[in-house]
């Protein structure tokens, strides 16, 4: 019985794929060693396995580039054992031995993943040439798929999409800047992963395990945000009836991820500014002086600069914000990312839903690249959930896209559903549409959507209860 044994020989050949290792699987020692002498010989590295049941376990233990099996072994057969090594190492090449005449098997042994095959008695230079070929591939493969690893790891953005330049130089400056304690300014319209990035940045840098805290600046009373900031003594107001910790605590040795910044009140702005100058504050109504490291990220989805110029943004602030601005572009300004990003919430969406993989249609594509996307990343998001969700079978049509999107108008729409609709059914429905669409841009924001349709808040309330829209949770993570 044959140790499983590993030569080494001289390297004398120019196209030897020096050190790489091949796994033979043959019963007949006559056939093992004419292949030994033979590639010892090419400089391959060699193991050797009498059987199936040894070839598995060496191939467990050790790593291969080829693997050389016998179609005619003893007991568990070469054509059995082939999808096995297959299944366990789909990558890794196989050659199949085989006596003259068992074309059919040899057929069978390509459909089950060989890579080819070598009859007995073989020819030395083909058999070396092949071997050759198929370990190039294999390598070649291995090295693409190591670099894209390491792509990926290098950042560890795996949820952030894009391959457009805009969105590759966005990856690179982020990497470059995460380590650093710098603050960042990130400037996007609404919807195009401000927040993600943010949340990269924090992964990227030397505080990831420490706290990522995201504080929507702009969506509370001046008051309630500098008691939530700074956090407060017990007693320092009216509604003050116990000491509280500030997030700028919370988030010490983390990041504190300023959301919306441009719509905070003056006051707070410049109490930031202070905190930003010497990384120190007090709590209201406190005494003490706090110290604390933390790193500051801000967000804002619109123009900065020029809400200095109308007097609604300190410059002092503008200029200890705006250290390193990262501008994300709108998603029109990069549609050769929208097949990615698609393919990402539809394999999302499928997978949160327990639904089968999904597919756009071809014409579906077309309209989503077409589109111009002013809730830009988000709102694509939307239309992929809401997709997947209302499709019954493996393709998603254009059908199933927003009106809006396709360029069907609400009409159409409607009448494809129901050619009985009176006119008031209709009306009712562009109303619907038109409301939901809105309430989709702004992230189910009632008040944000109230304000766009220059109407009170009360009166968006009852058109929602009336036409029976359902509100849905605002945004997500
Ligand atoms: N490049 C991207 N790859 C994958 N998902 C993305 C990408 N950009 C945004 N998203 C997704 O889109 C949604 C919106 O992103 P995010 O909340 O980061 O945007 P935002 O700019 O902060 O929006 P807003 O201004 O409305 O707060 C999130 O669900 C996010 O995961
Ligand atoms: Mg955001």
């Amino acid at each position: 019985m044959p140790e499983e044994l590993l030569t080494q020989g001289p390297s004398l050949n120019e196209n030897t794929q020096s050190g790489a290792s091949i796994l033979i699987i043959d019963d007949e020692s006559g056939i093992r060693e004419s292949l030994e002498t033979l590639l010892t010989f090419e400089g391959y590295s060699l193991r050797m396995a009498v059987d199936g049941d040894e070839g598995l376990r060496i191939l467990d233990q050790h790593s291969f580039d080829l693997v050389l099996l016998d179609l005619a072994l003893p007991g568990q057969s070469g054509m059995e054992l082939l999808p096995l090594i297959h299944e366990r190492y789909p990558e890794l090449p196989i050659i199949m031995i085989t006596a003259y005449g068992t074309v059919h098997n040899v057929v069978e042994a390509i459909r089950a993943g060989a890579e080819n095959f070598v009859q007995k008695p073989w020819d030395n230079e083909k058999l070396l040439a092949d071997i050759r070929s198929a370990i190039a591939r294999h390598r070649a493969e291995e090295e693409n798929l190591q670099l894209k690893r390491a792509l990926k790891e290098r950042y560890s953005f795996a949820n952030i999409v894009g391959k457009s330049e805009p969105m590759l130089r966005i990856f690179d400056l982020v990497a470059q800047v995460a380590p650093s304690r710098s603050t960042i300014l990130i400037q996007g319209e609404s919807g195009t992963g401000k927040e993600l990035i943010a949340k990269a940045l924090h992964a990227n840098s030397p505080r990831r395990d420490k706290p990522f805290v995201p504080v929507n600046t702009g969506a509370m009373p001046s008051e309630l945000l500098e008691s939530t900031l700074f956090g407060h003594v017990k007693g320092s107001f009216t509604s003050a009836i116990a000491s509280k910790k500030g997030l700028f605590e919370i988030a010490n040795n983390g990041t504190l991820f300023l959301d919306e910044i441009a719509t905070m009140g003056f006051d707070t702005q410049a109490k930031i500014l202070r905190v930003l100058q010497d990384r120190r504050f007090m709590h209201l109504g406190g005494v003490q002086e706090i110290q604390v490291d933390v790193r500051i990220i801000a967000a804002t989805n619109i123009d900065l600069r020029q809400a200095v110029r109308d007097g609604k943004f300190r410059e002092d602030l503008y200029y200890r914000l705006n250290v390193i601005t990262i501008d994300l572009p709108p998603l029109r300004a990069r549609r050769e990312d929208i097949p990615a990003l698609v393919q990402h919430f539809l394999e999302r969406y499928a997978k949160e839903n327990d639904l089968p993989p999904r597919k756009l249609s071809a014409d579906a594509m077309r309209a989503l690249i077409d589109y111009d996307w002013p809730g830009n990343v988000r709102e694509l998001e939307n239309c992929i959930e809401r997709g997947v969700v209302l499709s019954s079978g493996p393709i998603i049509g254009s059908d199933l896209l927003p009106g809006h999107i396709t360029g069907r108008s609400f009409q159409d729409a409607l009448l494809v559903h129901n050619p009985n609709a009176s006119l008031f059914d209709i009306l009712e429905d562009i109303e619907r549409r038109i409301i939901i669409e809105k309430l989709e841009r702004c992230n189910w924001n009632q008040t944000d959507a109230a304000e766009q349709f220059r109407i009170p808040l009360s009166t968006l309330n009852q058109k929602i209860k009336r036409l029976n829209i359902e509100i849905r949770k605002r945004g997500r993570e």
